[in-house]
């Protein structure tokens, strides 16, 4: 009888998990794992073990990427989704995005977080590339650090909330939304509050008061998950050599320097006056930040920094950035097209590119 084909025998699911099979077949088992470890050469021989390639590129280099996820967990093989439900979320544009970002990068900038999913999907794609992420919500930020330094103790705290509010939901969000002032150093603590109200709020919505205090009501989730463990150490992955800092644009922008990215998602200038949202924070973004932006923006470039910047398509968004040297590319984007936001369809955006030529 002939040897039954390679392939039929590995459609056998009894076959596959047989103790034989896994005897015999000593080679990782995905196809990814397999391509690693063909890559990666013994420790201490061929140039890819002394140091990089001089561009740092991972999709042209494998190599480096093989290196670096030589002694990674499983969860370095996951491109990281945000954690957080945040409003104009990058997530459906990467595609589009993919052929603007540069195919070399060391020192990368975010002076805008927000959710990260631009981050997340850079990281995974240039692993050694070394971040500054920033945002002005310390909230925000201090929930990015939890998640790198704590995630553990995060997701225990995090079940603890799930649980508490399954047996009593509306009394439980709103005295979680009530402790507005807890202590700057409870880390976990504070994290675990952003993330059970941002996963159980109306719409995923972040605003504040005057006060600053989050002030959005719970929304109407059947079953609400606060989290995917998986992803979430995907994240702290990610996240493990990041620099995180609550700070204005204006001190991120100074602190780049020739040769680092930027990319740049500020609130987006609204497309009509009554179509803004704003309230990330208790300041809202104006015409006089995007115009300081822009200025940061011209400047930085000059001095040799590449720059990436998200913006709704305006005539005064066209018209700030209509300089020399700046190149400005539309995509088509998903959005909320009423303000009840249940409407969606697709709107034109501009992307803003600087000193990248
Ligand atoms: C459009 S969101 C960023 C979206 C994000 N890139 C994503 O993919 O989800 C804008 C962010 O800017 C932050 N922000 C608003 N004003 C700021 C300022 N003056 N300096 C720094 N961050 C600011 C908000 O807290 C918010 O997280």
């Amino acid at each position: 009888m002939p040897e039954p084909s390679r392939r039929r025998r590995r459609k056998t699911p009894a076959a596959y998990h047989t103790p034989s099979d896994q005897q015999s077949d000593p080679k990782p088992k995905s196809r990814l794992a397999r391509k690693l470890a063909k890559l990666v050469p013994p420790r201490g021989s061929g140039p890819a073990a002394t140091g990089r390639e001089p561009d740092g590129a991972l999709y042209s280099h494998d190599e480096q990427k093989a290196m670096e996820f030589a002694d990674a967990p499983d969860v370095a093989r996951i491109e990281a989704q945000p954690f957080l439900k945040w409003a104009g979320g990058k997530s459906q544009l990467l595609v589009q995005y993919d052929e603007f970002f540069p195919n070399q990068m060391d020192r990368y900038f975010e002076p805008f977080l927000g959710g990260g999913a631009v981050f997340f999907h850079l990281k995974r794609r240039f692993p050694r590339m070394v971040a500054r992420l920033r945002d002005n919500n310390s909230e925000l930020i201090n929930a990015y650090i939890a998640v790198r330094d704590h995630p553990h103790e995060l997701m225990h705290r995090l079940d603890e909330h799930l649980a508490a509010f399954n047996a009593d939901r509306k009394r439980y969000y709103y005295l979680v939304r009530s402790q507005h002032h807890l202590p700057e150093k409870e880390v976990v603590e504070r994290a675990a509050r952003m993330i059970f109200l941002n996963k159980t709020c109306f719409n995923g919505l972040y605003r504040v008061n005057t006060q600053g205090e989050f002030n959005v009501p719970i929304g109407s989730h059947k079953n609400p998950a606060l989290y995917d463990r998986d992803n979430l150490l995907a994240a702290q992955w990610a996240l493990r050599d990041a620099h995180l800092a609550a700070q204005d644009f204006r001190d991120t922008l100074k602190e780049t320097r020739k040769g680092d990215f930027a990319y740049i998602d500020p609130p987006y200038h609204p497309l009509s006056p009554t179509a803004s949202f704003t309230s990330y924070t208790k300041e809202a973004f104006g015409v006089k930040d995007q115009q300081a932006l822009a200025e940061l923006v011209a400047s930085a470039a000059k001095r040799g920094v590449r720059v990436m910047l998200s913006n709704s398509d305006t005539q005064f968004i066209r018209e700030l950035y209509s300089r020399e040297r700046i190149i400005v590319q539309t995509v088509k984007a998903r959005r909320a097209i009423s303000c009840d936001g249940a409407k969606r369809g697709k709107v034109d955006e501009v992307v803003i590119l600087a000193g990248m030529d």
